[in-house]
């Protein structure tokens, strides 16, 4: 089961506060803050590092936005059903058997991957129309290629276009390629990377510091390579659909940070080799929490955004997509993303230089700002993605088989009534 990964839930702490509603830009987090210094708690929670958050135990930006959230009906059922799942033993099991298969992935497995992220190509793009390119030759850049689902979607639909391709090599633990690229299919050309290490596009070489921390870094070799494609220098579509592998070997000081690594140097390599006009597709999780709040805000201002679930494979997972259209790369607002990204993703690459890692401002009045900005325009978005995932969570057959345990206990203490599934419903 994919874990929950907030430290206090809203219905927990809806609960501590009883029914008092906090309403953004009316001074919600201090109002938030006071009661719950007024409550007992008993959660651990981690408090950003940089944040002014630190001086009250709960309210970290996390907590705030989720409170906020928590008004929809589509979001509470969501972490009902998360919650649940969490204490789930048979999640558990399956999601462990789940993982197992696809660590050790074999050819059918893969294969069967490659078609499934063919299908949800398609799925995307019936409901948000991010392959319908206004050019009829379109240039792609696909940051984590393997299998290839959505590049070889793109290459049915434009015959004429170009694609460039990053993807770890199967030696680091990466995925298989299924889709032809170099000699079998000349319009594809890949290049074995790792997208994280790509130093030289992050903006290493205007920090002279990081450079000299580049020579002596675990990954020096990778980091001191330069883009490795020469022509185009910008493109139509960028597909950004990278995932941190447990089959990764990586060093010790990527650990605790690989997925804001993957991330601010997926988002930041687009931002800036996207053509004006053009789209990004990138692969998020959990539109709930601070940091992936802040990146949607942002791109609604440079961008047309859209957010996608796939209904034909991971419903039950926090995974959605980004679809940002009409691009505006060169607006100040998305010059201000690029360096935040690459900021943050220089502090988790050379910790030694003690850089801040947060990508965002988390203080309370930019989280109250972006609340009152985006917050209604994030529900509206996320409602639909929510209600897949509850619904698949619902009905996932090792949810159920817990049910099932659940009530032979409950019938057998007397107290049938007060299951959470009877609370939801
Ligand atoms: C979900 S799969 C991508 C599926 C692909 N978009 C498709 O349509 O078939 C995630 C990919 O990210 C790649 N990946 C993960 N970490 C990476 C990294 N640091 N650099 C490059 N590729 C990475 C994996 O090897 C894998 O190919």
């Amino acid at each position: 089961m994919e874990p929950n990964h907030t430290n206090i839930s809203p219905t927990s702490l809806e609960k501590r506060l009883g029914n008092e509603k906090f309403q953004p830009g009316d001074g919600w987090v201090d109002n938030l803050t006071k009661a719950l210094q007024a409550t007992t708690l008993t959660d651990t929670p981690v408090v950003p590092e940089d944040s002014s958050y630190d001086m009250i135990s709960l309210d970290t930006p996390d907590d705030a936005l989720q409170l906020f959230l928590h008004k929809a009906s589509e979001f509470e059922q969501l972490m009902a059903w998360m919650a649940k799942g969490s204490n789930c033993p048979t999640g558990d099991k399956h999601y462990a058997e789940k993982r197992a298969k696809v660590d050790k992935a074999g050819f059918t497995t893969q294969r069967s991957i490659f078609l499934t992220m063919q299908n949800i190509a398609e799925e995307l793009n019936q409901a948000t129309g991010a392959f319908e390119l206004s050019n009829r030759r379109p240039d792609v850049l696909d940051l984590c290629m393997a299998p290839g689902g959505y590049l070889a979607y793109a290459l049915k639909k434009y015959l004429l276009m170009l694609a460039n391709a990053v993807t770890l090599g199967r030696e680091k633990g990466g995925y298989a390629i299924h889709v032809p690229y170099d000699r079998r299919d000349s319009r594809v050309q890949v290049s074995f990377r790792d997208v994280t290490l790509l130093g030289y596009e992050l903006g290493m070489a205007n920090v002279p510091e990081a450079i000299e921390a580049a020579r002596v870094h675990p990954d020096n070799d990778e980091l001191l390579c330069p883009w490795p494609f020469a022509a185009p220098t910008n493109y139509h579509l960028v597909l950004c659909d990278g995932q941190v592998l447990r089959t990764h070997g990586r060093a010790e000081y990527r650990e605790s940070c690989e997925s804001t690594r993957l991330m601010c140097s997926q988002m930041a390599i687009a931002l800036q080799r996207v053509h004006i006009g053009g789209t990004i597709i990138a692969l998020m999780h959990r539109a709930y929490q601070w940091n992936v709040f802040a990146l949607l805000a942002g791109f609604a201002k440079f961008s047309d955004l859209q957010l996608f679930k796939p209904t034909c494979a991971h419903r039950e997972s926090s995974s959605f997509y980004l679809v940002a259209k009409n691009l505006r790369p060169d607006s100040a607002e998305a010059k201000g993303m690029v360096e935040k990204l690459r900021r943050a993703w220089m502090a988790c690459t050379f910790p030694e230089l003690g850089m801040s890692t947060a990508v965002f401002d988390s203080s309370k009045d930019a989280v109250n700002q972006a609340v009152a900005e985006f917050g209604d325009t994030l529900l509206e978005m996320a409602k639909p993605i929510w209600e897949i995932q509850t619904e698949a969570l619902r009905a996932a057959t090792w949810m159920q088989a817990e049910q099932v345990a659940d009530e032979a206990q409950d019938k057998a203490q007397g107290q049938g009534d007060h299951d959470l599934l009877g609370e939801i419903e």
